[in-house]
């Protein structure tokens, strides 16, 4: 995981920082991954638990906090993200980038993917935020962004573009055909999400992936910003479409109340009609040309 340090004060918000001086506590990668896959314990620990804030995450854009959730005898790493931390985008004027987040786990949710880890939305020591629980990566987990010839990639991985690597010298950037990530691709496409770098996913112990950071989704235009292109303009798969139906319907009821709060109503609508969009044409989506669609530097 990337450096942590003790907290500055936050962008936004004058009170005096309080950290907790104890030994910043390390993630175990199996415990993460089993409580990541126990959304429901995860999900009570996250919105009732005492949260202690270890530091903050240096090379993150906005305030990232790590923290510990801890409750009945439970303690967790997670991430705290305070709104008074975020910084302001033009393109994102509405709402809060905490807010999408929590959007954006709860259409993960009912696809029933499990893609993203259990997010909350909650007060905190520096106010309202998002908690997400820590996924900690699989130090042994497999690659699924490789650099390859340009003449020709290996079986198993998927071409996403031509990179200058040196002076006068290309190689191709490819990601695995792994169905996770298909899976997730697709997630991606529903949210638009503007941002699922290479940094952007995490291997957990037990072999599933998560996608993390989900700040900049469900931008009414076209924002799709992502490596995983391996299935652009491809049928989708038929688990796909029945998603696709659930999430349609679900839009329409229990999701697209539970949406509401965080975004507008232009960005709800425009959610479903990308589940639309993607059941009639049964197809990934292509990279679009009016839009920056591979984010550089990609990790
Ligand atoms: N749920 C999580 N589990 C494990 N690690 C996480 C989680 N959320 C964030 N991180 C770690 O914290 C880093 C920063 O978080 P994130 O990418 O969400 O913030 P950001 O402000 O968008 O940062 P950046 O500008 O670097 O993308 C991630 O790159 C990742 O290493
Ligand atoms: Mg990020």
């Amino acid at each position: 995981m990337p450096a942590r340090e003790r907290l500055p004060a936050l962008n936004a918000d004058p009170a005096p920082v309080q950290e907790d001086e104890s030994a910043v506590p390390s993630a175990d990668p199996a415990e993460s991954a089993a409580l990541a896959a126990d959304p429901e314990t995860a999900l009570r620990l996250l919105r009732e638990g005492e949260l202690t804030v270890h530091g903050r995450l240096t090379d993150a854009s906005n305030a990232v906090l790590y923290c510990t959730a801890s409750l009945d005898g439970l303690t967790a790493p997670c991430v705290y993200k305070p709104v008074a931390g975020e910084r302001p985008l033009w393109d994102f004027p509405d709402g809060t980038l905490a807010g999408r987040e929590v959007a954006a786990y709860e259409v993960s949710a009912a696809t029933g993917w499990g893609l993203i880890p259990p997010t909350v939305l909650r007060d905190g020591p520096h106010g309202p935020g998002m908690v997400q629980l820590w996924v900690e990566p699989d130090p042994a987990a497999e690659e699924l962004l490789a650099l390859q010839d340009p003449a020709g990639h290996e079986p198993g991985w998927l071409p996403i573009v031509r990179a200058e690597i040196g002076p006068g010298r290309t190689a191709l950037l490819v990601h695995r055909d792994d169905e996770r990530l298909r899976r997730l691709s697709l997630l991606d496409a529903v949210l638009n999400n503007a941002d699922r770098k290479g940094g952007h996913w995490i291997s957990a112990a037990d072999g599933r992936l998560y996608g993390i950071d989900h700040g900049v989704t469900f931008a009414v235009p076209g924002k799709l910003r992502t490596l995983l292109w391996g299935w652009a303009e491809q049928p989708v798969t038929g688990e796909a479409l029945d998603v696709l139906a659930r999430l349609a319907d679900a839009l329409d009821g229990v999701l697209g109340e539970r949406l509401r709060p965080h975004l507008t109503p232009a960005e709800l609508a425009a959610a479903a009609e990308r589940v639309a969009l993607l059941r009639r044409t049964a197809r990934h989506p292509m990279p679009s040309s009016d839009w920056p669609s591979i984010p550089w530097p990609p990790v």
